[in-house]
């Protein structure tokens, strides 16, 4: 079965770097599987046009609460629907810490982002001290509700979730994976929570220092549908490698 490799090349490289990383993606990246690269705002209009007739996909790391209107610094997903982007990540923890977006203003992304024609990436992931204190299921339970409240879909790739463990992302201190069975786990735990409320069995990927070395393992995973990949998404052996599996 075909899985979802999502790129997110974050803030990580100048404009310069994201076209040459676009070109030596569309050089070097084969596979079955379904692949979406997902570069700054600044870098969409000029990354676009380089995988236009390839097998990669353009996607964007945020969007705006609304399509329109007087919203200074933000990027309408009209506009980026128009520029042939096809997927938007939301919600990512990233913004969710030094932003302060709450799952509420997700929320009202996601619902605009789906009216837009875009598909919602929307990341969920507990801290350290969460898993800690052993309460991720109820974290999760909580940051799903209120991110999908209202929240309506015609199709099951309407939407996608991405399970991102905030203790496993590359960047921050002591980052280590999560096992690939403890991930498949608690992706059946989201599966079932999010098809609760979107009654359609929408994917889940894992995201969180998946490297060349360790995305077999996470994809051999039953109820891991594919990867969300940060830091091993800019090198292009590593990546290209990682979307051949
Ligand atoms: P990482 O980042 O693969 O570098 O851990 C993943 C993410 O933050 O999306």
């Amino acid at each position: 079965m075909k899985k979802l490799i999502i790129a997110n090349w974050k803030m990580q490289l100048s404009l310069k770097e994201s076209l040459e990383l676009a070109k030596q993606s569309v050089k070097k990246i084969k596979g079955k599987n379904i692949i979406v690269l997902c570069p700054d705002f600044l870098a969409l209009p000029y990354v676009g046009p380089i995988l236009k007739g390839t097998n990669l996909n353009l996607g964007a790391q945020d969007s705006a609460i609304v399509g329109r209107g007087a919203y200074t610094g933000e990027v309408s997903p009209l506009d980026l629907k128009a520029l042939g982007v096809k997927y938007v990540i939301l919600g990512h923890s990233e913004r969710r810490e030094h932003l302060h977006e709450s799952s509420l203003i997700i929320n009202a992304k996601i619902k605009v982002a789906l009216t837009g024609g875009l598909i919602p990436i929307l990341c969920v992931g507990e801290k350290l001290e969460v898993k800690k204190n052993g309460e991720t299921e109820e974290y999760l339970s909580r940051e799903i509700a209120h991110s999908l409240q209202g929240v309506k879909i015609k199709s099951a790739s309407d939407l996608v979730i991405a399970y991102e463990p905030i203790w496993a992302i590359s960047t921050n201190k002591n980052a280590r994976p999560m096992s690939a069975l403890d991930a498949d786990a608690i992706h059946k735990f989201i599966k079932a929570r999010a098809a609760r409320i979107l009654k359609k069995p929408v994917a889940v990927l894992y995201g969180g220092s998946v490297n060349a070395a360790n995305a077999g393992e996470f994809l051999s995973q039953k109820n891991v549908a594919g990867l969300l990949v940060g830091g091993a998404s800019l090198k292009i052996k590593d990546f290209s490698h990682i979307c051949s599996l």
